[in-house]
């Protein structure tokens, strides 16, 4: 459940969440992409719209129901999705970066279906990096506004965790072992380690996403309070 404070301080107050994988297109019918479910994204939106905030949700496809009083914007590639935050970042109050964005991307998509050919037994796809979107953001926010990341590890958690708020000048960071089976892409339960700013730290309990979210929108709600 929300707290009052939380209330107060989100109220009226416009954030973008991210959710989902990203989609690389190869050809018009492949693509690459990752596990990410977006249910983590999902409920930090829900959280965040149920403690009054005006939300845009920005997806990458998923399997999952629209929240109800959220604006959606679809997105695939990550480049839609750095379109789509930096043009709407200008006029929001803060930033949820729940997505877990393709870090490559084809040099070239096809225009038609790639084929079997008969000389050839291997395809060699060449990748380039995609845009990182934190990063570009962090290059044009205002004080006021309050930008959280996620990062998904699964070695070094606080260690690698640290290294991305700093260099992507986060306000919140919650990081998330991947390698665990139990928690994280695709099931309804996860566990996060927040880092904040000022250096401190503070481990959830294995939970719900849903109370994950619940939280993480308390901490953006202390976070606004204090700028
Ligand atoms: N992110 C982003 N743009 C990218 C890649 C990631 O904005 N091109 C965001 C993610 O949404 C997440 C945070 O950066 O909030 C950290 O993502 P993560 O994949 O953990 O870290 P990377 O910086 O991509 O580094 P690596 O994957 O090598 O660990
Ligand atoms: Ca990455």
């Amino acid at each position: 459940p929300l707290d009052a404070q939380t209330t107060t301080a989100l109220s009226g107050k416009h954030l973008l969440v991210t959710a989902g994988g990203t989609r690389e297109r190869l050809d018009p019918v492949r693509f690459l992409t990752n596990d990410s479910s977006g249910k983590m994204g999902y409920a930090v939106a829900t959280a965040a719209q149920q403690a009054g905030a005006d939300v845009t949700l920005i997806t990458a496809p998923t399997k999952l129901p629209v929240p109800s009083g959220v604006t959606v914007v679809p997105i695939e590639s990550t480049q839609e999705l750095a379109d789509a935050v930096l043009t709407r970042l200008p006029a929001a109050d803060g930033l949820v970066m729940a997505a877990a964005v393709a870090d490559f991307q084809p040099v070239t998509a096809a225009d038609q279906k790639i084929k079997k050919t008969t000389d050839n037994d291997e395809l060699v796809l060449r990748l380039k990096k995609t845009p990182d979107i934190l990063q570009a953001v962090a290059a044009n926010k205002r004080p006021d506004q309050v930008v959280v990341g996620f990062a998904a590890e699964t070695q070094n958690l606080l260690e690698n965790g640290r290294q991305k708020l700093t260099k992507k000048h986060l306000d919140l960071l919650a990081a998330n072992d991947v390698s665990r089976a139990d928690i994280g892409f695709n099931g309804d339960n996860n566990q996060v380690t927040f880092l904040f700013a000022d250096g401190h730290s503070d481990q959830t309990p294995v939970t719900s996403k849903r109370a994950i979210a619940t939280t993480l929108i308390s901490h953006v709600a202390e976070i606004f309070n204090q700028k």
